[in-house]
């Protein structure tokens, strides 16, 4: 065993870990972080993206020791800051595009969607498929999904929160 730290969604997080445990166990059995989901364990189904020290990760594929030291932002950690609780522009376009039947998959969806326009806030629509083309939803919501992302874009000028904005720059 040996003493783990990490920052998660801001907050410093200590636990003992073992050599060989995953850093989606980490977050999701010992620290209570229950959007990143456990579904392949072997970095094929893409929903246990996290963001971990500003890079998009499997956290299926890392082992919390490798985590040390770092910083995780789980979909958790996207609110705005001054939002007061409410839906950031990418959970809205979300929700209004029906981009989220079950829900199992729209964490990962979402880190990504951010990841992606914080890199590119107008992304081509090939641009939108290769992104996300490493995730899987089993309710096969794909087109809503990029349909949502297209909105997200369209909001641009408008509704992206600043914190998105500020990112992309
Ligand atoms: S659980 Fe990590 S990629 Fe599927
Ligand atoms: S919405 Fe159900 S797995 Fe994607």
């Amino acid at each position: 065993m040996r003493e783990c730290e990490v920052k998660v969604n801001g907050q410093t997080r200590r636990r003992e870990v073992k050599d060989n445990e995953l850093l989606l166990d980490l977050l999701r059995e010992r620290l209570e972080v229950k959007s990143v989901k456990a579904a392949c364990w072997r970095g094929e189904c893409g929903l246990c993206t996290i963001i971990l020290n500003g890079e998009l990760v499997k956290s299926c594929l890392i082992l919390a020791v490798e985590a040390a030291g770092g910083e995780v932002v789980t979909v958790e950690g996207m609110g705005e800051d001054d939002s007061g609780g409410e839906l950031t522009a990418i959970q809205r376009a979300f929700m209004e595009h029906g981009a989220s039947q079950c829900g199992f998959c729209t964490p990962a969806f979402v880190l990504t969607t951010h990841e992606l326009l914080k890199r590119n806030s107008s992304p081509t629509e090939s641009e939108v498929t290769e992104a996300v083309s490493g995730l899987i939803c089993r309710c096969g919501t794909y087109n809503q999904i990029r349909e949502a992302i297209a909105a997200v874009r369209s909001y641009d000028k408008r509704r992206v929160s600043k914190k998105l904005v500020e990112n992309a720059r």
